[in-house]
């Protein structure tokens, strides 16, 4: 059952999609309180879980720490970080008492879980106006399916979005790209998409090409498609502010960036250097934003993804301007001790500084509205312009569609990718963790920076990272310039990686079906092994496995120099160890501890007691999958339901997609 409560005047984010009338009184778990801004305080009891949070920091269970729901541009994902680059305002309690808390407000808002009191969950933010959405349920996965209908179906990409991809910042020229498509293909690795970053821009503007490396763009799309590769480019928040630039000269004349108090265009440095926001809040902006994408899908482009939309800002004029002024009163009052770390702060604060996000403003059905007070909902309105524009300009037709930053309600336009991670063994299992608590929230189509984006990456971490990333539905290596290059053909002895992403693709047709069932039943395709198994107390405290679709389970290895690794297992299953070159070994293993060997270039993989996957035989892109002649493994007389349909349409309901599978 789900209640809803109103307080003050909330700001409509249409995260919500189901209409339901407002409840009189207080909700029955914890206290509220409207006094001072808003705060629900609810007393924990010492054995209580709390899921959720999406996109957070730290574990699959958020108890004793504190997460703060503010869109930030901040590539320091160390254990201290307590925001990262989405909003995700949906929490589970499971225990003495089970219930779901969504908290519909597009501002700050924290998330205090037993941090400052060990035993109270208090959520508060600055203003009292936000919807309060109280769900209660047989457990916490029935609560999480209960919260999932009334958000709305998951975004769905095309079928080619679940192969490989291979990113960079700092690909350039046609030949940079045709040297990644040859490193590849060379070495019999699959792939079937490249990220086009930046520079493929002109100056950094969107929607433009690099006038010197693109020419005769629609030709180089077609080209590598022919070779079975789709070009997938970045577009940023920021629009270049340069006189001639026709996004630039339109947003002005018909007044769709977002404005100062006094009605001038608001400035923010980003890549460009001054750039002004598109007005994503305002319909008529969004439409206009999103219909800029045709640019690129005229030449054959089927899929983008949004960055730098929190929005980042690097500074503005007027942040220059008061550092400027307050480092002239340091330097005029001559100190005897220089305080350092203070000038530090004060130079590196000129970036994302909360300030900034109060000097501007967006259009809401003619109100101006202050951004900070919804600045949450940028990342989604940039990403749902796009969305929207796409089933104007092709509406029977898929497009792949990710962004950095979202709020739930996003999940219905596009997926999201975690943000720029490092390469450190800690951020495989902080990807892994947060799977299922995105899955929660809605966003399906997810995956990390395989390979870590910052720092240099090395053989070994790749290697172990890309076995998880075998089985997230975005699987995409990614890393910033100046970085050692990571791309899986790199380090030597490519036959390791190729067994890897070969693996992806001999699972594909299990991953899609899964994938697809929980769109389509507003369900998870990552569960916490506590979801599956609520019975074994021994299962709800293990973090570092997760069940996978239906039939499956995944432990990956995710430290160094590990020869394999402790698993649980909640029930009997059968241990899977997919090796280079096609070949794979199964094991029965019997419920309880084991230790098991996985060697680097192996994927482990346990099937449920009793069920069964099928397997393909591996494929250099997704259009060559062959899915008519598919292996089962598993247990004996196990059956299996596959979906799959076309791929790239919208014909979702057809029960010609479903067919059952056997294993003998
Ligand atoms: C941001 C993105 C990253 C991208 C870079 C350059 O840091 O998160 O993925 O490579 O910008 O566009």
């Amino acid at each position: 059952m789900i209640k809803k409560y109103r307080f003050g005047t909330p700001f409509e984010t249409e995260a919500v999609v189901k209409t339901m009338e407002t409840e009189q009184g207080t909700p029955e778990f914890g206290e509220i309180s409207t006094e001072e801004g808003f705060a629900f305080t609810y007393r924990m009891d010492g054995e209580d879980v709390v899921y959720g949070l999406g996109e957070a920091n730290r574990g699959l269970n958020k108890r004793n720490y504190c997460y703060i729901s503010n869109c930030t541009d901040d590539p320091n994902h160390t254990e201290a970080k307590m925001s990262l680059y989405a909003a995700h305002n949906f929490i589970v309690i499971s225990g003495k008492e089970t219930f779901g808390l969504f908290f519909d407000y597009p501002s700050k808002i924290t998330f205090d879980i037993g941090y400052t009191k060990e035993e109270l969950l208090q959520v508060s933010c600055e203003y009292a106006d936000l919807y309060l959405y109280v769900i209660t349920g047989e457990s916490a996965y029935d609560i999480v399916k209960q919260f999932r209908k009334i958000i709305g179906r998951s975004y769905i990409p095309p079928r080619f979005a679940f192969g490989f991809g291979q990113s960079r910042w700092g690909y350039k020229t046609k030949e940079d790209y045709r040297s990644v498509a040859d490193g590849y293909q060379d070495n019999h690795i699959p792939i079937d998409m490249i990220y086009m970053d930046i520079d493929y821009m002109q100056d950094f503007k969107d929607f433009t090409l690099n006038e010197e490396n693109f020419r005769d763009f629609p030709e180089f799309v077609r080209e590598m498609k022919e070779r079975g590769i789709r070009l997938i480019p970045i577009i940023d928040a920021g629009v270049k502010v340069e006189e001639g630039y026709p996004v630039y000269e339109e947003g002005v004349e018909k007044g769709y960036f977002c404005k100062r108090e006094d009605g001038s265009d608001f400035v923010a440095a980003v890549w460009p250097g001054d750039t002004h926001f598109p007005d994503v809040l305002n319909p008529e902006a969004r439409r206009w934003f999103g219909g800029k994408y045709r640019f690129l899908i005229d030449q054959g482009i089927e899929g983008f993804w949004n960055d730098m939309n929190e929005p980042a800002i690097f500074y503005s004029r007027e942040g220059i301007e008061e550092l400027k002024e307050t480092i002239k009163r340091y330097v005029q009052e001559d100190m005897e001790t220089i305080p350092v770390w203070e000038l530090e702060g004060l130079v590196t604060g000129i970036a994302n500084n909360p300030e900034d996000y109060r000097r501007f403003y967006h259009n809401v059905g003619g109100r101006m509205i202050r951004h900070d007070k919804v600045h949450n909902l940028f990342g989604y309105n940039m990403t749902r312009a796009a969305a929207e524009a796409f089933d104007r300009i092709a509406p029977d037709k898929r497009l792949l569609m990710f962004s950095r930053s979202s709020y739930i309600g996003m999940h219905r336009y596009g997926g999201i990718w975690t943000g720029d991670n490092r390469s450190w063994w800690s951020h495989i299992l902080l990807n892994l963790k947060m799977m299922p608590s995105l899955n929660m929230c809605g966003f399906l189509y997810t995956g990390a920076d395989l390979g870590g984006f910052d720092n240099d990456a090395t053989r070994d971490l790749v290697l172990r990272w890309m076995a998880l990333g075998v089985f997230t539905p975005l699987m995409r290596n990614h890393s910033a310039q100046g970085t050692r290059r990571q791309e899986a053909y790199q380090f030597g002895d490519t036959e390791d990686f190729r067994g890897i992403v070969e693996t992806r693709y001999r699972l594909l047709p299990y991953l899609y079906s899964e994938y697809m069932k929980a769109a389509l039943n507003d369900d998870m395709y990552f569960r916490p092994l506590a979801f599956v198994y609520p019975e074994d107390s021994f299962a709800a405290g293990v973090e570092d496995q997760m069940m996978l679709g239906g039939e499956a389970m995944i432990a990956p290895v995710y430290t160094q120099n590990a020869k394999g690794r402790y698993v649980y297992l909640p029930e009997d299953m059968l241990f899977v160890k997919f090796a280079k070159d096609g070949a794979y070994t199964e094991e029965l293993l019997t419920q309880g501890h084991h230790y098991v060997e996985i060697a680097v270039n192996e994927v482990p993989l346990f099937i449920r007691k009793g069920r069964c996957i099928p397997l393909a035989e591996a494929a250099e892109c997704m259009e060559k999958l062959d899915t008519a002649n598919l292996k089962m493994i598993g247990f004996e007389h196990a059956e299996y339901t596959l979906y799959e349909d076309d791929g790239i349409g919208k014909d979702y309901e057809n029960p010609a997609n479903y067919r059952v599978l056997r294993c003998d």
